[in-house]
């Protein structure tokens, strides 16, 4: 039966959670036990075959991106283009090409740590999504499910069921503090509702008094938001998330270059220092989804991501990680192993770390020290 409880100006439904320990019979239990042994040993020797920069390894990937479309219902300046002539680009997968997807993965699937379970477009849009949601959160005990949703569509239904079926993570990108800024940069005038419908989520998971979903806020940084970096910390305290999560901004169009940030910039430094400062007050973590030109200095420039990560792009195409054009292969084409272990992989872990990486990798945030000490 479900009522209603009032909380902080929200009505809950109340809920019971699904799948914890004391709801599941021993044997359940017991191979969930199992399964999280599988996907640490999986991890561990995942990281010393990247230790070792083996070509060729035998541990699967740790972290699988798998593909749900690419439709959105915004246009946020500074992704793809998404302009109405560029609409036909992008499709929703359907519920059966996912399940090829995960067939084809099945073996994988079962050992690997992380799932990432968005392409690269709003998933909450696809009317399949919720399937997909399930299909993975009832099959792969003990990974880590990721999702990334820019807020609009995550209602109080989605609330229920990622706190129901405990969704790891969700990253609600929201990058901007302001409406008005947010609408500028979205084209979207959906700023208050993403804060609602965090609030309903974040409250939701107190009053069922369970720590998951992980909720973080995440801000692509470009000139036109920067300066407001320490209200969004501030206001990520409000609303009460687990972190925020600041991203270099990648130059897909060519009309990005003047979306960047200018680094050197005093007012731009004291912008990112302020809102270091301000996390730390508040007890809201900052993390940096790449290094940032602020902190730089401090990376080794050491990547790991050809060891770790197979990326599926809503075509089928396959990328060692979010920051690199080459693809490795196309999941409708070629097999895992001739994938995973194939060419185009194995030159990327030869390389990555070498004096000579990959062409997408001198470029890359990651690398970006590496490169400074070569000049
Ligand atoms: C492409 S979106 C897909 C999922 C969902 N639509 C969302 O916005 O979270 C995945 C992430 O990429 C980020 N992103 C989009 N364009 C970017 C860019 N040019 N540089 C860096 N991050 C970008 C978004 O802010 C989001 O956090
Ligand atoms: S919401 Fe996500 S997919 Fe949609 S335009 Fe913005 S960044 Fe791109
Ligand atoms: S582009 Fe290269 S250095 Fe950057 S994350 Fe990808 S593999 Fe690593």
């Amino acid at each position: 039966m479900s009522h209603s409880l009032g909380n902080g100006g929200h009505m809950f439904r109340k809920i019971d959670r699904q799948r914890t320990l004391e709801n599941l019979a021993e044997p359940e239990v017991d191979a969930i036990r199992a399964k999280l042994i599988e996907r640490r040993e999986n991890a561990s020797l995942s990281y010393l075959e990247a230790r070792e920069s083996r070509e060729v390894t035998r541990a699967f990937p740790v972290e699988i991106t798998v593909p749900t479309g690419d439709r959105c219902n915004i246009h946020c300046t500074f992704c793809t283009d998404r302009s109405s002539r560029s609409t036909s680009k992008y499709s929703d997968l359907s519920y059966s090409k996912f399940l090829e997807v995960i067939t084809y993965l099945r073996p994988c699937l079962d050992v690997t740590s992380s799932i990432a379970l968005y392409s690269w477009g709003e998933p909450l849009m696809n009317p399949a999504y919720g399937q997909m949601y399930d299909e993975i959160i009832n099959t792969q005990y003990g990974a880590k499910i990721y999702i990334s949703t820019n807020g609009i569509l995550l209602d109080d239904q989605w609330a229920h069921k990622l706190v129901a079926y405990e969704c790891s993570v969700v990253n609600v990108s929201l990058n901007a503090a302001v409406p008005e800024t947010h609408r500028s940069l979205t084209r979207s005038p959906g700023f208050h509702a993403i804060i609602n419908n965090l609030k309903y989520l974040i409250g939701l998971k107190k009053q069922v008094g369970c720590v998951g979903p992980f909720v973080s806020l995440s801000f692509v940084m470009v000139a036109e938001n920067i300066l407001e970096l320490p209200n969004f910390i501030d206001l990520a305290a409000e609303i009460g998330v687990n972190v925020v999560v600041v991203s270099n901004l990648m130059q897909l169009e060519p009309k990005h270059i003047y979306q960047r940030i200018d680094s050197k910039n005093a007012e731009v430094i004291k912008a990112f220092q302020n809102a270091q400062w301000i996390a730390e007050e508040r007890g809201v973590p900052l993390v940096e989804f790449s290094p940032t030109p602020f902190s730089m200095r401090q990376e080794p420039g050491i990547c790991f991501e050809p060891w770790y990560a197979f990326k599926i792009s809503s075509n089928g195409d396959v990328f060692p990680c979010c920051y690199c054009n080459d693809v490795m292969g196309n999941i409708w084409k070629h097999s895992f192993l001739d994938i995973w272990n194939g060419q185009g992989y194995q030159y990327y872990r030869a390389t990555v770390n070498s004096p000579c990486p990959p062409s997408s990798c001198s470029v890359c945030f990651r690398k970006k020290k590496y490169q400074e000490e070569k000049e």
